[in-house]
């Protein structure tokens, strides 16, 4: 280890903790590649999901969360990253190239990195019981900090066109296949054989080899093999 270079189990622990992160349908979309001073995080589109996400909007997203990882655990770990977005532009899939210097690790590091393993997606159902104003302005200042815009949608009116534009955004079109359950039902991937789970009846549905899942939609028999999630 130099003040420009951690040690490779440092590296390898960072990257750990990185691959945390949530991602869309748990695909971690991402790979990482070491250079000699820097860590370069790479779009794997090998994982992008056709049916759900054709322009590739929820892979980026679940690579901004494993960068965001990325540079929390090596905060911790006692480096500072510094982060150059997009800087090949021969390739799209190069998202960022990561330099470290080193630093002393602020007790708000060690707080964040703890939450790491902590975190979790939480699907029960949202209760009646008001987010204090506190938590949602720290929330705001926090994705300032990250370089992204938190908008609360706390009226009424903007609520329910907001819940109307996501029953649309959930809605098959004919002739689409829909994973089964579709959002809010996200999971895991389950093995399934052939259709045979209870899932698969339940819906009508099917699953291709690989044991993903699809409900039946009018119009749709098989899925096609680019349209299958991994
Ligand atoms: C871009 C993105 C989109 C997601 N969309 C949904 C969703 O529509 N419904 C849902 O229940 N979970 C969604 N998730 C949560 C993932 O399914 C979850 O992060 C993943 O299964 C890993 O589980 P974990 O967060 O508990 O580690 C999404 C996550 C990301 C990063």
């Amino acid at each position: 280890m130099s003040e420009h270079r951690p040690d490779q189990h440092t590296v390898l622990g960072a990257i750990a903790l990185a691959n945390r992160a949530p991602s869309v349908h748990n695909t971690q979309p991402w790979r990482w590649l070491l250079g000699n001073d820097s860590i370069h995080l790479v779009a794997d589109q090998t994982r992008r999901l056709p049916v759900t996400d054709p322009d590739g909007r929820d892979l980026l997203l679940s690579c901004g969360a494993a960068l965001h990882h990325l540079r929390v655990a090596l905060g911790a770990l006692g480096w500072r990253a510094i982060v150059h977005r997009l800087l090949n532009p021969g390739d799209p899939d190069h998202l960022a190239a990561v330099e470290l210097v080193s630093k002393i690790p602020s007790t708000e590091d060690i707080k964040l990195v703890g939450a790491i393993s902590r975190r979790r997606t939480d699907r029960r159902r949202f209760t009646s019981w008001p987010v204090p104003d506190g938590h949602l302005d720290l929330m705001v200042r926090r994705a300032a900090k990250a370089g992204a815009l938190l908008f609360p949608v706390t009226d009424r009116f903007t609520r329910r066109r907001l819940t109307r534009a996501i029953g649309q955004g959930g809605t098959p079109s004919a002739g689409r296949p829909v994973l089964c359950g579709g959002v809010g039902h996200l999971e895991r991937p389950q093995p399934c054989h052939a259709g045979r789970c209870a899932r698969c009846q339940h819906s009508g549905g099917t699953a291709d080899p690989r044991g993903h899942h699809y409900a039946r939609v009018p119009g749709w028999h098989s899925p096609r093999s680019g349209d299958r999630p991994r």
